[in-house]
């Protein structure tokens, strides 16, 4: 099929690159002629995996750009929108860049098309374009709208495209129904999965892409209802966390038993510091500005936010009993991308926290794989001193905070950290390790929804150790944390 997709942001883009990886000639547009410029010289704006080889690979081939809306329309069967559709202040989706791209659409319609709403929208969004694309002078039969919401995460949206649980169409009339079934087909039927060259992905439990093909007003419900179950999902173990802690037991534990239930599922179970991100917060508040006009009560989206928030704001209470006065103290930050395996930081907690403790007078140090460049246009200079790995950022500091769950904060030499540390404190706000791993390793750990775990004596090479007191109930616990590591002959002595 020919294919123009409309903006190019993190969901244009990956669709784009991805319509072409499955066989369609795809045109992508953007109105910033830097971004397309850049595009055509080679270069990657966004931070995914596998979308740079895409790129390389289909570039000037099947894959091209152009700042013409009517030009890639033209030459189109089917036109995705794509652009943003930021919140308004008043929790509303913003859809006056969906509008404003219908318009242009409507203007360039030479011959039937099918035009299909990618971007997030509110239900009813395609009842707008239809009448938007008739009043900007689009003769009726000359289109149809159809819905088709992306399930992609930041940092595996490649694969969660091409190896998707499921593709949503809401389609109000057949034919367009059948172009969307054909555009997708490379996926559904399973010929893509065959090819040698497609992009790797162990254990996708599917032969053929699974399908749901509905009516448009489903679809975009299907996609808010989503996104906000899945927050929704991610504010109850916060909440859960919170009681884990008061009463002492384990949220990890708690999660373990939760999560084996086959229809509660152990995913989006993380307790930490919240969701973040330019999705869950925008897509449940326009959900339940939805809700709203409709004149139904959806006052659990409002529980849902004010969880969220709370956690912020719990950890920053956490740093302050572990610290004391934050005047001064010098902090080493790990994470600032709103989740690991993304450069983006928008409307990321780490941000928000490391904000909050610039506001009580602490120094930063922080580092992040790949979220700094983003980060600089956010934070204040005064206050932040970027660094190059984790452990720079340890150095010398009152404590270290972990704020983003980054695989390579997971991994780190826990003994080397605690040698950089001016105070072995460690507060994880992501739930990266297991409590006895931090008292090995002689460092105090703070965690959500986990008691507090304190060093132990780390053995020294030779000669006498100063005994640290360790509590004999938090080593048992810590023994029978959820890694069930054998805890250590130091430890099983301290245990009994
Ligand atoms: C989300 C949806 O997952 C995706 O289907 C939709 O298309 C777009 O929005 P994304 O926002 O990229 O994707 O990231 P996601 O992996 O969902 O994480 C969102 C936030 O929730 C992150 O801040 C992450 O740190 C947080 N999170 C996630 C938790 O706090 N706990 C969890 O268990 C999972």
């Amino acid at each position: 099929m020919k294919i123009a997709v409309i903006g190019s942001g993190y969901v244009g883009l990956v669709s784009a690159a991805c319509f072409a990886e499955i066989g369609h000639d795809v045109i992508t547009v953007d109105n910033d002629a830097a971004k397309i410029a850049a595009l055509e010289r080679g270069e990657t704006p966004i931070h995914e995996l596998h979308l740079p080889d895409l790129l390389a690979r289909h570039r000037g081939g099947r894959l091209t750009f152009s700042t013409s809306v009517q030009d890639a329309v033209r030459k189109s069967e089917a036109v995705f929108i794509t652009v943003g559709t930021p919140q308004s202040e008043t929790g509303e989706a913003d859809l006056s860049y969906v509008e404003a791209v219908a318009s242009e659409i409507a203007a360039a319609l030479d011959s039937p098309k099918v035009v299909v709403e990618k971007s997030t929208v509110p239900v009813r969004t395609c009842e707008w374009l239809r009448q938007s694309l008739a009043l900007n002078g689009a003769a009726s039969g000359k289109f149809s709208v159809v819905s088709n919401p992306e399930f992609l995460r930041e940092g595996s949206a490649v694969t969660d495209f091409l190896y998707p649980d499921r593709i949503v169409v809401g389609c109000d009339d057949a034919a367009s129904a059948a172009v969307m079934q054909a555009i997708y087909k490379p996926l559904t039927s399973g010929e893509y999965y065959a090819e040698q060259t497609r992009v790797p992905f162990e254990g996708y439990p599917h032969a053929q892409a699974p399908i749901v093909v509905t009516n448009a007003k489903s679809a975009e419900l299907i996609k808010h209802a989503s996104n906000a179950f899945l927050a929704m999902k991610i504010s109850f173990i916060n909440a859960v966390a919170n009681i884990s802690e008061a009463v002492g037991a384990d949220i990890q534990q708690v999660c373990a038993g939760i999560g084996s239930d086959s229809r509660i599922g152990s995913r989006f179970l993380n307790a930490g510091i919240g969701y973040g991100g330019s999705c869950f917060p925008k897509d449940v508040q326009a959900f339940r500005a939805v809700a709203e006009q409709c004149n139904c009560d959806f006052g659990l989206l409002t529980e849902v936010m004010r969880i969220n928030a709370a956690q912020r704001s719990r950890f920053l209470k956490k740093v302050r009993n572990a610290l004391w006065t934050l005047r001064g103290k010098q902090l080493g930050v790990l994470g600032l991308a709103f989740k690991g395996d993304t450069d983006d930081v928008r409307e990321s907690p780490a941000i928000a926290v490391i904000e909050a403790l610039l506001k009580e007078g602490a120094q930063i140090k922080v580092y992040d794989p790949a979220g700094m460049a983003n980060a600089r246009k956010l934070l204040p200079a005064a206050g932040v001193t970027y660094v190059q790995d984790e452990y720079a950022a340890a150095q010398g500091c009152d404590a270290l905070l972990i704020l983003t769950e980054w695989a390579e904060f997971a991994a780190l030499d826990l003994r080397r950290v605690r040698s950089l540390l001016k105070y072995p404190i460690v507060i994880d706000g992501r739930n990266l390790y297991a409590p006895h791993a931090m008292s090995e390793a002689g460092l105090t750990y703070h965690s959500i929804g986990r008691a507090t775990a304190q060093p132990v004596a780390v053995a020294a090479a030779a000669g006498s150790v100063g005994r640290v007191t360790q509590s004999r109930e938090s080593v048992a616990a810590m023994s029978a944390g959820p890694v069930g590591r054998v805890v250590s002959e130091e430890h099983a002595e301290l245990a009994k």
